[in-house]
């Protein structure tokens, strides 16, 4: 099993360009099943996540070259509409393709998706948007059938801004007859980047962006180009690394306008930030603990909770940390305690008494973010530190030992 080697204490200084963002190319990538033909797709990352969505479009009939970041899906022979069981376990986010292959084919076939680390990940707002439009939906021994002889625009209001629930009721939306009005929708900057894709496959859709999303069904989509906006979460995840090291990184293709509730809590630790039209820099200043609540966008976001954990560990004096959106989302606070960490985890709050400096330590990455939370510890931690079970890492951050050895960072990828 690959893990990583560590060895701390060095300061990361340099530049650092973020790609594509995954919660971004996973809808979109999705969103191709709509039309028929070749779309090209550019800065798609290269990630375990990304291959999983390619496996599970070819096998519903798609082709799919890749040529560098860009990725050419011909959607021409698209003729399945059930996902295998093992690709639906394998990824949650196959969930986002109830939405088009019910808007194309009026059927589809999934198997419940898989929860994960963080939480069991209900899809109920899933399934009311699509029964709104008008999809019968059965749920029996594990699969989720939804059918329905026509899709007619409806108006679906959400208990909660689902990211996934308003990425899905788009795209069943954009070929249904009539309007769709989608209130309280997630405002994520990834849903203004499958917006923007829609649209330009020939949709109709205003408001991503903010909590009213309108669609004007039409009859037919066309395939599509686009560049994949930047990953805000990888950028924050660079920051936070400049800062924790106590160095001065600056990250580029990244409009600051994603991140400014991060930028605004790492000021506030003491970091000194500055933002120019496409980069943002970090030189990191004393740490000292604050406060951090995730909510949904434009609040923190709860993917960057488990690396902003892990910098308050070494700020000075305590923090306390209130995650709303995911109901078990502080596996990394078990692995920090074995460098030293001094953390206390109550039901959805994690109360940090900031340390001097954590020690290296074998630890194991329990999920995606809190695998990168545990490479930032290690950069600033005294001596060497194992990282085992990395395959979380590389499903959400692109050759991160890589991107970190280019700033400096004294990591390796070993094969155990
Ligand atoms: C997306 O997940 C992201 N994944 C997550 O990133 C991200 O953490 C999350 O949005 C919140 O920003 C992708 O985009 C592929 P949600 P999603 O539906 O759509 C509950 C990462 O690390 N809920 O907004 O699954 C759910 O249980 C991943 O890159 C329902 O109750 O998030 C959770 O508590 C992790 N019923 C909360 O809402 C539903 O039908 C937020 O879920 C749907 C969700």
């Amino acid at each position: 099993m690959e893990k990583f080697i560590v060895m701390g204490e060095v300061q990361l200084t340099g530049n650092i360009r973020v790609g594509g963002a995954k919660n971004a190319t996973l809808p979109v990538m999705a969103a191709t099943l709509l039309c028929s033909g070749v779309n090209i797709l550019h800065d798609v990352p290269e990630l375990s996540d990304i291959k999983a969505m390619q496996e599970i479009l070819a096998v519903l009939g798609a082709k799919i070259v890749r040529e560098g970041s860009s990725l050419l899906i011909d959607t021409t022979g698209i003729s399945k509409q059930e996902i295998p069981e093992h690709l639906m376990r394998e990824m949650r986010a196959s969930v986002f393709l109830m939405g088009p292959l019910l808007g194309k084919f009026r059927k589809v076939r999934v198997s419940y998706p898989g929860g994960c680390a963080i939480g069991p990940r209900p899809i109920d707002l899933h399934i009311k948007a699509l029964e709104k439009l008008g999809a019968k939906v059965k749920e029996s021994y594990g699969y989720i059938d939804a059918e329905a002889s026509v899709l007619t625009g409806a108006e679906i209001h959400f208990d909660f801004p689902s990211v996934g629930a308003t990425e899905n009721a788009m795209m069943a939306a954009v070929l249904a007859k009539g309007t769709t009005v989608i209130r309280n929708a997630a405002r994520e900057p990834e849903i203004v980047d499958l917006q923007t894709f829609l649209n330009k496959m020939g949709a109709r859709v205003i408001g991503a962006g903010s909590d009213t999303i309108r669609i004007d069904g039409v009859t037919k989509l066309f395939p599509a180009e686009h560049t994949i906006m930047p990953d805000r979460i990888q950028a924050g995840t660079f920051l936070i690394a400049g800062a924790i090291t106590q160095g001065d990184v600056t990250v580029e293709n990244i409009s600051s306008e994603y991140l400014f509730s991060v930028t605004d809590k790492l000021e506030e630790i003491g970091a000194d930030i500055t933002v120019s039209n496409n980069s943002i820099r970090i030189k990191a200043g004393e740490l000292r603990g604050v406060d951090i609540k995730t909510l949904p966008f434009p609040g923190f976001p709860t993917d960057l909770q488990a690396p902003m954990l892990s910098l308050l560990t070494v700020a000075k004096g305590t923090s306390i940390i209130t995650e709303t959106i995911f109901e078990n989302r502080f596996k990394h606070v078990d692995e920090l305690t074995r460098m030293g960490a001094k953390i206390k985890v109550e039901g959805r709050t994690a109360i940090i008494r900031g340390i001097s400096k954590m020690t290296g330590a074998i630890v194991a990455a329990p999920d995606l973010r809190a695998g990168g939370a545990l490479v930032l510890a290690a950069l600033a931690a005294q001596g060497i530190s194992e990282i085992e079970q990395v395959y979380h890492i590389d499903r959400g951050y692109e050759q991160l030992e890589l991107k970190l050895q280019s700033l400096g960072a004294r990591i390796i990828r070993s094969n155990g």
